[in-house]
């Protein structure tokens, strides 16, 4: 727990999960959207990797074969496999057959008219990809590897804003490394979610650490404002997610009315693609029939 100091507190509404809710968030229902987080491991599939090819686009084909090693490379097609084939399941249609597009700072979505309602965004680090795919409202996530020893002093004077480094710098050595993960991973989530540009000089505009918040709590939705890249506030919900293994994640939603359920998908085998002939007849192998292992929660007591 940080040190609290209630005049910086910025939201002093807790829902009872420990969450920050503001008013109008209180009044509407809870677990009504679907937000499923699927964890990507690209070494086990690496294998895999040229059958996986045959379903990217061509602009996809173009980013694979501009990457320095193959190692990079074959993680890029295993990441943007899964996000096809995740999408694949979720339309009824065949995974080489999805349309990207890219808004004005970059972030994908699917093409105009695909499925106006069903919002993603992925992110990687070292041998980890997480795709989350939410119903309704854009998502952004983002996933950073815990690194032992890590020493994030020099990175911590960069991306946090003044009154974060005053709470960081006040906290014992043995804490810092977790508080700076959770805010690097928690600010890029939150520029992620509203699509803003990925410059690390945005960092310090949004902040995720404030004197009296409790580190424990991050893993459950609380709702911040943040600046806006030019001008202005928005209203973001932001949470961590445990997805074990050394990773830590952070998923953002920008002004929900509703916190959704999450599903952790660990995405353990490859299913066979769906030809354009089943996808046609509605044959689709869906995401319950083949998800090996998953846990949910959100809303339910445990998990999370
Ligand atoms: C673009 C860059 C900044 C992203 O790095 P990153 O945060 O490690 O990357 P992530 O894996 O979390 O996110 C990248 C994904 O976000 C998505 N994305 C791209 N632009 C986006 C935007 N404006 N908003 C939301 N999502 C976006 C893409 O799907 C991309 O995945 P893809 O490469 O498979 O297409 C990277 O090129 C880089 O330089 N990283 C160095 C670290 C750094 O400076 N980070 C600070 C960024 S504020």
């Amino acid at each position: 727990m940080i040190p609290a100091s209630p005049k910086n507190d910025p939201s002093p509404v807790t829902d009872r999960d420990g969450g920050r809710v503001p008013p109008w968030a209180r009044s509407q229902g809870r677990g009504c959207a679907r937000l499923e987080v699927w964890i990507v491991t690209p070494s086990r599939f690496r294998p895999l990797s040229g059958l996986l090819a045959d379903c990217l686009g061509a602009d996809e084909r173009r980013r694979r074969d501009a990457f320095a090693s193959r190692l990079l490379a074959d993680r890029f097609t295993i990441r943007r496999a899964w996000l096809r084939q995740i999408l694949s399941c979720r339309l009824n249609v065949a995974p080489a057959a999805l349309a990207f597009e890219a808004e004005p700072d970059g972030k994908p979505r699917l093409a105009t008219g695909q499925a106006d309602d069903l919002h993603f965004n992925l992110s990687h680090s070292g041998d980890c990809a997480v795709i989350a795919v939410n119903t309704g409202a854009p998502v952004g996530v983002d996933v950073e590897a815990i690194t032992p020893g890590l020493d994030p002093a020099r990175l911590a004077a960069a991306t946090l804003a003044p009154d974060e480094l005053m709470v960081w710098r006040s906290l014992p050595p043995s804490q810092r490394p977790s508080a700076f993960l959770h805010s690097w991973t928690g600010k890029e989530a939150v520029l992620k979610a509203f699509g803003w540009p990925l410059e690390p000089h945005r960092l310090p505009g949004i902040s995720v650490l404030w004197p009296g918040c409790d580190l424990q709590a991050a893993a459950t939705w609380r709702v911040l404002t943040v600046a806006r890249p030019r001008t202005g506030r928005a209203v973001v919900a932001l949470r961590t997610v445990d997805i074990g293994s050394g990773y830590l994640a952070a998923l953002a939603i920008p002004a929900i009315t509703t916190f959704p359920d999450i599903t952790i998908v660990t995405a353990a085998a490859w299913p066979r693609f769906r030809t354009d002939h089943e996808a046609r007849n509605g044959e689709c192998i869906t995401v319950e029939r083949w998800r090996p292992q998953h846990d949910v929660y959100g809303g339910r007591s445990s998990g999370a």
